[in-house]
């Protein structure tokens, strides 16, 4: 997704602008440019493609000045090309912006600054938003910037200069993340602290329709109003921890993310498990007893990874608190409007906290009364700010475009809740007790499953130049087969489908032959036999085979074509488990297929637009 770097302080800004992007890569762009100034002149260097690209202009046309700002874009209107790419410049040049999220009426307002004489240069939404600056524009940036986003429907998060205010920045946000950072060279805005690592020691994010001015010793945050406002002013790293945002001995940041799972389910469940009342508590989730009690329904609403972690909740809310839950895709539920009643409790699941459609789902479930809440990975993001309460994974800033540690860190907190939820319904404290058991030992099991990371590597040599593959599972192996399916197609771009296993007789299974490989989960558990059934049916057409079972199990290895094996978990553990072979699988056919691991094409990390 789009980047926002800033800065105006006591250095030249083009390093820190180009740092700042570097460190914003992950989040998936296809053009980047900067503009920085010194005294009233203004230098715009911008172009498509890579960080690189823009690297070898200012290589031959170095952007002098010690404030500016910055962009990658990740294209909605308009291709990936130069002049679409962000800053944009008013007719005159004495005005450049950047620009995340959509400008839903730029149709209609462009038409009205065309009329008004108006020449475009681009095919972006974002143009329309510098030429109505210019056109406010009376010697005061802010004022011009508070009149232009009046007019504006949709999301921004916006970073403004002119060349009549040197050294001045000015931001403004509305449902896409503006973070204001302190540092001892000067201040800096930016779309995600951890941009900011290194520069930045305090942060202060801004709200939706807060307007800020910064300059190298001051910065102010104003209300439409442009009344002051103060907004907590915290510690970088109270957003981004002590998290190492390099990839370390790793070669790409999943495989890095992959491996640190282990720690990262500890992470989720360090002092949430209560050995005395044999429950889990969570410092944030802000439920009354009654709201606790009276919690008649879970509705989840996610995208992506999430929503397959939210697929997961369904079976853990069920068998261990007996509640109904469903997942929707955001995208749908904010449009279908089910009836819920109103004891229905919402749960956003996200890894970035910016995904567009599910902040918007949660919206919108709040306006209509619900208890809403949030897992999240993002401190301090656009959904956790928005929930009423909610459950942060610690799991640190995942860097690479395919989730990982996020998904079993989510499925985690997920089995958490629904012993939470259970142990106010029906569940014993021996029962509360076992599932505690059975999640502190989580970490090793996740661990020991990293042990197969050989054996898959030589699958992926053998099935690597597949063009399809199926994923196959049942109950809680069901999300995670949907799940490795995703994983192997955003980073491989093989196609491949995840479905129940006793699915594949509907239909699916007439994709099967020689060159297409069944993926089946089917470690030991109560629908063994009925997976067995469907291996059998794949292998009587001639499909190849590739089982994730349990250690050791002779039936499996007689009728698959090869295995890879996970420690015994109990079955609601399985999908964080059995996630692991996958996950592994599909980073190593990427890496033999030569693809970007961790910046596939068209892929973003985090989709802030609808
Ligand atoms: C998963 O590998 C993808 N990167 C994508 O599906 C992602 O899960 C989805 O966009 C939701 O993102 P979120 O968890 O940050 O809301």
């Amino acid at each position: 997704m789009c980047g926002i770097i800033g800065f105006t302080g006591r250095r030249e800004a083009a390093p820190i602008l180009m740092d700042g992007l570097k460190r914003l890569e992950y989040r998936g762009y296809d053009s980047a440019g900067l503009i920085t100034g010194t005294g009233n002149s203004l230098h715009l260097r911008k172009k498509a493609g890579r960080l690189a690209e823009l690297g070898k202009v200012l290589g031959g046309q170095p952007a002098p000045g010690t404030f500016g700002i910055s962009h990658t874009r990740w294209a909605t209107h308009g291709g990936a090309t130069d002049a679409n790419a962000h800053p944009h410049l008013s007719a005159d040049g004495s005005i450049a912006v950047v620009h995340n999220g959509v400008i839903e009426n730029y149709q209609q307002l462009k038409h009205q600054l065309q009329a008004d004489g108006v020449t475009f240069h681009s095919e972006t939404d974002t143009e329309v938003i510098v030429h109505l600056i210019a056109h406010y524009y009376q010697g005061d940036l802010l004022h011009a910037v508070r009149q232009t986003v009046e007019l504006l429907k949709g999301t921004y998060g916006l970073a403004v200069v002119s060349k009549h205010e040197p050294d001045v920045l000015v931001g403004a946000r509305l449902g896409s993340p503006l973070v204001i950072g302190i540092g001892d060279d000067g201040t800096y805005l930016a779309s995600d602290a951890t941009a900011l690592a290194g520069y930045a020691d305090k942060v202060v994010y801004l709200n939706d329709r807060q307007i800020c001015q910064l300059d190298p010793d001051n910065w102010v945050i104003r209300n439409q109003d442009l009344d002051t406002v103060d907004e907590p002013v915290r510690d970088i790293a109270h957003y981004l921890g002590d998290y190492d945002a390099e990839k370390g001995d790793y070669p790409h940041y999943m495989l890095k993310e992959i491996y640190e799972q282990p720690d990262a389910v500890a992470n989720a469940m360090r002092g949430r498990l209560d050995q005395g009342d044999c429950t889990a508590h969570f410092g944030g989730l802000n439920l009354t007893s009654q709201q606790l009690r009276g919690t008649e329904r879970i509705v989840m609403t996610a995208c992506g990874t999430s929503y397959h972690a939210g697929l997961v909740g369904e079976y853990l809310f069920e068998e261990l608190a007996r509640l109904p839950a469903e997942v929707e895709y955001a995208s749908e539920l904010r449009y279908r409007n089910p009836p819920m009643s109103r004891d229905t409790v919402v749960l956003a699941i996200t890894q970035s906290g910016e995904t567009a459609d599910t902040l918007a789902a949660l919206k919108e479930a709040k306006r209509m009364g619900h208890t809403s809440l949030a897992i999240c990975n993002t401190v301090g993001s656009s959904i956790a700010r928005e929930a009423c309460g909610g459950v942060y994974l610690h799991a640190g800033p995942e860097i690479g475009v395919a989730s990982t540690k996020a998904f079993t860190s989510q499925c985690t907190v997920l089995a958490m809740l629904a012993l939470y939820f259970g142990r106010t319904r029906h569940l014993s404290a021996v029962q509360g007790q076992k599932i505690i058991d059975d999640l502190h030992a989580l970490p090793d099991a996740v661990r020991a499953a990293l042990r197969c990371h050989d054996r898959v590597k030589e699958l992926a040599n053998r099935y690597g130049d597949m063009h399809n593959c199926l994923y196959l599972g049942r109950q809680y192996l069901y999300p995670a087969a949907l799940e490795g399916a995703l994983k192997l197609k955003e980073i491989s771009y093989v196609h491949a489908e995840g479905y129940p296993a006793a699915e594949m007789k509907h239909g699916p299974i007439a994709l099967v032959d020689q060159d297409t490989p069944s993926v089946f989960l089917v470690p030991r558990g109560n629908v063994f036999d009925k997976v067995m059934s469907n291996m059998q049916e794949i292998k009587a057409r001639g499909g190849p085979v590739i089982a994730v079972c349990s250690e050791g199990d002779k039936e499996v290895e007689a009728v698959a074509d090869d295995v890879v094996t996970v420690p015994d978990v109990p079955e609601y553990l399985q999908p964080i488990v059995c996630s692991i072979p996958l996950q592994l699988f599909a980073y190593e056919v990427a890496v033999l297929r030569g693809c970007d691991v961790d910046k596939p094409r068209n892929l973003a990390k985090s989709v802030t637009v609808e």
